[in-house]
């Protein structure tokens, strides 16, 4: 992992992280990041599926002239324990700059990210695909579909109507 700092350190959340906060944070800011979009490309083995049937979760992939929109948080760097615990399925932390808060701020501070070399890595299919393996997995957090829907809701929110998250939300709702 890096982007470990001694002091008190932003993490930007794209996914669950927007809206299934269950660990403590200072401050709390809708943020972006560029050159960054998201897609259900990663499987998930402990959350939303199982080792043997994985669901399917978001991860960024690198889209240059793109800004993600999501959330950043302010923790305590002890608030790492649990967060890279919570993220262990593929995930490792990288150091980045965001703009945080409205005006946006420059700020630094880490994000999760599944690369293509993790081993849970399930990577593109056709978005028909996608939308009926998420509608089939459940996992010990939960349905995989739930993730989605509350991952759409909460990016309506925050005004981000990514156009991978609301096709596939729509597909599901059909
Ligand atoms: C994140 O939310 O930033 C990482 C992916 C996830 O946990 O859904």
């Amino acid at each position: 992992m890096r982007g470990v700092a001694a002091g008190p350190t932003w993490v930007f959340g794209y996914g669950s992280l927007i809206y299934k906060v269950d660990f403590p944070f200072l401050r709390r800011e809708v943020a972006s990041i560029s050159g960054w979009q998201r897609r259900f490309w990663q499987g998930s083995h402990d959350h939303r599926g199982t080792p043997e049937r994985p669901g399917r979760v978001v991860t960024l992939i690198p889209a240059p002239g793109r800004i993600c929109r999501g959330v950043a948080y302010l923790v305590d760097p002890r608030v790492f324990a649990h967060l890279d615990h919570r993220e262990k399925n593929g995930y490792q932390r990288i150091a980045t700059h965001m703009l945080c808060g409205n005006p946006g701020e420059r700020v630094e501070g880490v994000f999760y990210i599944a690369a293509p070399d993790n081993p849970a890595f399930l990577g593109d299919a056709p978005i028909g695909e996608i939308a009926s393996h998420i509608a089939a997995s459940h996992g010990p957090s939960g349905s995989n579909r739930d993730y989605l829907l509350q991952l759409a809701a909460a990016l309506r929110e925050l005004g981000d109507e990514d156009e991978h998250v609301m096709e596939l939300e729509l597909l599901l709702s059909g």
